[in-house]
C-alpha cells in the first residue's frame, strides 16, 4: 500500500502535466468571441461625399487601359477592355480642390449591350480621421444612367466591419477623351 500509493499518485500527475501540455499546443483554429472584445459597440452611419477624377488623356493618366479582347475595339460597348485606376478623390469637383483619398483598383467593360463597368476597387482616405482607412467596392457602373448605385462590401481601419452603398453621378464627361468627373454619395454601416 505504502509503496502502491506514490506511484499513482506519480501517474497521476503525470496525466495532469501531460494533458496541460496537449492543451497548450493545440493550435485553435476557431473560436467564438463576443464584440465588445473588439471594442465594437454600437454600429453607425457616416455620408462621404467626393469626388472622383478619371483621368485618361494627357501626360498624366491616372486610368490607364492593360488589357482587351481582340474584339474590343469592334465592340459598340468596348466589351473586354480592362483598366487600372489610381484616381483622386477630391472635396469639390475641381481637380485643385482639396484630395480626400484615392481610388485605386480595376474597372472592365462587362456589358455587350450598354457601357457597363464591373468594377473592383478601394477607396482609400487620407483626410483626418479616415486617414488610412478604406472601403471596398465591387459593382455594377452602367456609366450613362443617371445615378449609379454600387456595393461596399467591406472596409479597414475606421471602416471595419463596413457595407453599405456608394451612388455615382456622372458630373462632367469628355467624349473626346473619355475624362470624367464623378460625384459620389458613399453610405456606410461601420462600428
Ligand atoms: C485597337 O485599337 C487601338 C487604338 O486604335 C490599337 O492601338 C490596337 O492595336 C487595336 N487592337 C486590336 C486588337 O486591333
Ligand atoms: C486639373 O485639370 C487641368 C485641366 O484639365 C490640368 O491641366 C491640370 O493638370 C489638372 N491638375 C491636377 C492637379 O490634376
Ligand atoms: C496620414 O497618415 C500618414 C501616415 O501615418 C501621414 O504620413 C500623413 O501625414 C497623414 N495625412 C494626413 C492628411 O493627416
Amino acid at each position: 500500500m505504502a509503496k502502491i500509493f506514490p506511484s499513482t499518485l506519480l501517474i497521476s500527475f503525470a496525466i495532469f502535466f501531460f494533458s496541460t501540455y496537449i492543451k497548450a499546443e493545440t493550435p485553435v483554429f476557431s473560436r467564438n468571441l463576443s464584440p465588445s472584445s473588439l471594442g465594437l459597440k454600437r454600429e453607425k452611419l457616416s455620408h462621404l461625399h467626393f469626388y472622383f477624377h478619371d483621368i485618361l488623356s494627357g501626360p498624366k493618366p491616372n486610368a490607364v487601359r492593360v488589357a482587351q479582347a481582340a474584339m474590343t475595339n469592334t465592340s459598340s460597348t468596348s466589351f473586354g477592355a480592362v483598366s487600372v485606376i489610381d484616381d483622386a478623390l477630391t472635396m469639390l469637383p475641381d481637380n485643385s480642390s482639396k484630395v480626400v483619398g484615392r481610388a485605386q483598383g480595376i474597372y472592365a467593360s462587362a456589358s455587350q449591350s450598354e457601357f457597363g463597368l464591373l468594377m473592383v476597387l478601394n477607396f482609400a482616405f487620407i483626410e483626418g480621421e479616415y486617414n488610412g482607412s478604406t472601403l471596398s467596392v465591387l459593382g455594377r457602373n452602367t456609366i450613362l444612367s443617371t445615378v449609379r448605385e454600387l456595393p461596399i462590401v467591406g472596409g479597414s481601419g475606421v471602416f471595419r466591419f463596413a457595407r453599405g452603398y456608394a451612388h455615382a453621378k456622372t458630373y462632367t464627361f469628355d467624349t473626346k477623351t473619355g475624362d470624367a468627373v464623378v460625384e459620389y454619395n458613399v453610405y456606410a454601416l461601420h462600428y
